[in-house]
């Protein structure tokens, strides 16, 4: 298992899958720490936003300028903080408008050169279940268990609704909701820089009629497999 004290897992998938809610439930269970990819690349657009930088320049942006908004994680437990210039940030992440943007810096190479180095340093040590677009395939290649998580488009609509305390919504309710979603998967797999893809020796497990406890439970099993090993 390389010279790491433990084995790191990582969950891949489209938005709306589960992957954070899952990643954050194996991670308890282990006694690992779980990273939400996404939230950083969410409070590098918080960053931008807030400075006021017009999107139609942000691809004109170094990874130096990147660096520059500060984006950092703080390990908390059995989690990571995210911090910007110092603040840490949880709930600002998940605003429309940082949701409308955020596939789009994500697409911008040096947005992703700017966040490798603290991903892979989260990583470092191992114990730990890392979600997102890429954690398998790019930031943690060398991971001991991957997963990729999928589920029907319906479902994960009824699921993002449900999140935001929509429990009965209408059936136009969850088309444009998983309108909204299909088109950030579009984004995500299109992409020419670390696009959504599962990771060749990933689990596929499709959580479309899994309960959330079976999930928690199938993935947990594959990491206490190979910390057996
Ligand atoms: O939770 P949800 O699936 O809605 O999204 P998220 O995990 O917070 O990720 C938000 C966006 O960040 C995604 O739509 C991707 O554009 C981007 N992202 C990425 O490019 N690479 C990652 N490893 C994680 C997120």
């Amino acid at each position: 298992m390389s010279d790491r004290r433990g084995p790191i897992v990582t969950l891949d998938g489209p938005a709306g899958s589960g992957k954070s809610t899952t990643a954050k439930a194996v991670a308890e269970r282990l006694g690992f720490r779980h990273l939400d990819s996404g939230g950083l690349y969410r409070a590098l657009t918080l960053a931008l936003l807030e400075a006021g930088t017009p999107v139609e320049e942000w691809n004109a942006l170094t990874e130096e300028d990147m660096r520059a908004l500060d984006v950092r994680v703080s390990s908390s437990g059995t989690s990571f903080d995210i911090l910007v210039g110092g603040r840490r940030v949880s709930e600002e992440l998940r605003g429309p408008e940082v949701t409308e943007y955020v596939p789009f810096l994500a697409s911008l190479a040096p947005s992703r050169a700017s966040l490798l180095h603290l991903q892979r340093m989260a990583g470092e040590d191992g114990r730990l279940v890392a979600d997102g677009r890429d954690m398998g395939t790019v930031v943690y290649p060398s991971a001991e268990v991957k997963v990729y998580l999928v589920a029907d488009l319906q479902q994960r609509a009824r699921r993002r609704l449900k999140e935001v305390g929509h429990e009965d919504p209408t059936d136009e309710e969850i088309e444009a909701a998983a309108a909204a979603l299909a088109a950030r998967d579009r984004q995500d797999s299109e992409r020419e820089h670390s696009p959504l893809r599962k990771p060749e020796d990933a689990h596929l497990i499709d959580t479309t009629r899994l309960g959330f406890e079976e999930q928690v439970a199938a993935i947990e099993a594959l990491a206490r497999a190979v910390e057996r090993d």
